[in-house]
């Protein structure tokens, strides 16, 4: 009963803090009568000053491969993709990219006040509503990091991981795994390559604009390559306390770490981090294409990949991951019937090798 009532007095300051800071600080006198709500999930624990962990990329480009192994860390949660997130996110930069549209609003009374306090509001609940809570909480959906910016203004305590992966390997994979992506032909790996050049394009300069201390670009290739390495520098980027945990994510999964079944990437995560996705698209793309490399997708040489090898040499793997590689391909079978186990639809799951 004590702790009950100290945690209420204790919410309710909170609570009424937040409230007069925001009232009195963030907004003009004149407007605070009362349009705008403190932005606060339904818990109370949440606001749009918490330090909240955006992971996006190209889908295929191991985004949910960095989420699991986020989720495998006892202060992280990121939890399934939300996919209305990246929506909302589309939609408002619909209503800003109409002049008349955006007028309209303005004149309405819907300035970009009001239009950003209901959309991080709308974020703040997704987030922290369709999971535990945590000391820090994370949201992958890919396209949110299209979004890098403006999520950077209205969550100014947020942090933005950005999936970088070779476009062929991303794009070989969205092929063969028929990954439906608006825009993207799964017919034609040249025109997939220019999308993924697109796409990627914004993304690197929205995470270069909000700088190194909010974005950081985490290469795919270098994850699974140098898994301690790179984990390390990331915790230390999101200023998260460093744990083993992060290595280990398939020993988590099912119990600490909930998966999607209708996310495609799923079957995937279950395995332990290994080299078997690094080079599969080699021998796969029609020979115009490669031969045209360069030109079809630029971002790969400002990248750090070059167009012209097949396969680039991505590095050199840490012991460890050698030898989980070599375990999956011992125990192929096993690791197989664990992926079905969790998606439900074998033919989603790769065979064992
Ligand atoms: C790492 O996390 C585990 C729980 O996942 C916890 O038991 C352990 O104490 C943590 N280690 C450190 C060094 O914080």
């Amino acid at each position: 009963m004590g702790v009950r009532l100290r945690y209420i007095i204790v919410a309710a300051t909170v609570l009424f803090v937040i409230f007069y800071f925001y009232t009195s600080s963030k907004l003009p006198p004149e407007q605070t009568q009362g349009i705008i709500q403190p932005i606060v999930s339904h818990d109370g624990r949440f606001t749009h000053e918490s330090p909240f962990i955006f992971i996006g990329g190209i889908p295929r480009s191991g985004t949910t491969l960095m989420r699991a192994m986020l989720d495998a860390h006892p202060l992280i949660r990121c939890g399934e993709e939300t996919r209305v997130i990246p929506r909302i996110l589309a939609l408002r930069a619909q209503w800003k990219k109409s002049d008349r549209e955006w007028k309209r609003l303005q004149e309405a009374g819907v300035n970009d006040q009001v239009i950003n306090a209901a959309i991080s509001s709308f974020i703040v609940q997704v987030i922290a509503g369709h999971g535990a809570p945590a000391p820090r909480l994370c949201n992958k959906d890919p396209f949110t990091l299209k979004s890098t910016v403006y999520l950077s203004e209205i969550f100014p305590n947020s942090k933005f991981i950005l999936m970088i992966r070779d476009g062929r390997a991303t794009v070989h994979s969205i092929i063969s795994r028929q990954v439906t992506i608006t825009g993207f032909n799964l017919n034609d790996f040249r025109q997939c390559l220019t999308k993924w050049n697109a796409g990627i394009s914004v993304m690197y300069e929205q995470c270069n604009e909000v700088g190194p201390s909010r974005c950081l670009m985490v290469n795919y290739e270098q994850l699974v390559l140098h898994p301690e390495l790179e984990m390390k520098k990331l915790l230390d980027f999101l200023e998260v306390p460093w744990n083993s945990s992060v290595l280990h994510h398939e020993a988590l999964i099912g119990k600490d770490i909930s998966l999607s079944k209708t996310e495609r990437s799923t079957d995937q995560v279950v395995k332990p981090v290994n080299l078997d996705a690094l080079t599969k698209w080699v021998g796969h793309i029609p020979e115009d294409v490669v031969a045209d490399m360069a030109s079809i997708a630029p971002m790969l040489e400002v990248l750090g990949y070059d167009p012209h090898g097949n396969p680039p040499n991505y590095g050199k793997p840490d012991d460890i991951v050698i030898k989980k590689t070599k375990d999956i391909h011992e125990n192929g079978e096993e690791w197989y019937k664990k992926a079905v186990a969790v998606v439900n639809d074998p033919s989603r799951v790769d065979k064992p090798v």
